[in-house]
């Protein structure tokens, strides 16, 4: 299972990125307008931007997660803990999303979250972006957060074949500039290919309404929109009845 022990002001900085989050949220505003959503929740929000982004822009938003590590503005969104393997209620929703969560879950827990938040929003769509393959990811990337620079290096990547996809495995060091060990990332997900998370969607009783295809810039780190089908997308899904 997908985890991050990178301190989160270093992690916004590297993976987060306003401009990421903003073209994300551009998004996930025109699908909500489409299908009438205002009153919507965030699945998995991490550090919060998203949810906050679409909060200035007129939505009401509540903010989840397993744990709470919202950082900067998003600490004053509305937030609760809910985990979408267990699912439940909290609440009655318009719509629902997810940014780089359905991609942290294996094949059996990708049917459980969507059955789950089927359940939860009802006839309310739910949106979730999805990378359907392995990019090749720069070596070391930096950044400077308050003067300093920081520096984050990829120090094992290894790719395992499983059934309708890959298993990805890598270790990031995240150093500061006097080489000191600041934050590791060292864990693994599961890449399933398009016909597997159809399926998925279709054996969690989901059908999907809408597909919008993007590519992923694993250099800039945020996706583009493409016209055509691409390695990516952001998938609009809805209980059937
Ligand atoms: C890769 S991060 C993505 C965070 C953020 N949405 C983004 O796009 O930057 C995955 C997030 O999913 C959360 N998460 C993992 N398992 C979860 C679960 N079972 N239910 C809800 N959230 C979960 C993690 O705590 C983490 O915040």
């Amino acid at each position: 299972m997908w985890r991050t022990q990178i301190p989160k002001s270093i992690y916004a900085r590297f993976f987060v990125s306003w401009s990421r989050v903003r073209r994300e949220v551009l998004v996930l505003r025109d699908i909500l307008l489409k299908f009438n959503a205002r009153k919507v929740i965030e699945f998995g929000c991490g550090i919060g931007r998203h949810g906050y982004l679409l909060s200035k822009l007129g939505f009401d938003v509540l903010l989840t997660d397993i744990r709470d590590w919202r950082f900067g503005s998003a600490r004053r969104m509305p937030f609760k803990i809910y985990d979408v393997l267990e699912g439940g209620n909290i609440g009655v929703f318009d719509a629902g999303y997810a940014m780089g969560l359905i991609i942290v879950f294996n094949y059996e827990q990708i049917i459980r979250a969507l059955h789950n938040i089927g359940e939860l929003l009802g006839k309310g769509i739910f949106i979730f972006d999805y990378n359907f393959t392995i990019y090749n990811e720069p070596r070391e990337k930096i950044v400077r957060i308050r003067g300093r620079e920081y520096r984050a290096i990829m120090m094992k990547e290894e790719i395992e074949p499983i059934e309708g996809g890959v298993l990805y495995k890598y270790r990031i060091d995240i150093l500061d500039d006097k080489g000191n060990l600041v934050g590791v990332e060292d864990t693994e997900y599961s890449v399933y290919d398009k016909e597997t998370i159809f399926k998925a969607i279709e054996e969690a009783g989901l059908k999907i309404e809408e597909i919008h295809w993007a590519k992923w810039d694993p250099i800039k780190y945020k996706y583009r929109l493409s016209k055509k089908e691409a390695d990516s997308a952001f998938i609009a899904v809805r209980k059937t009845v």
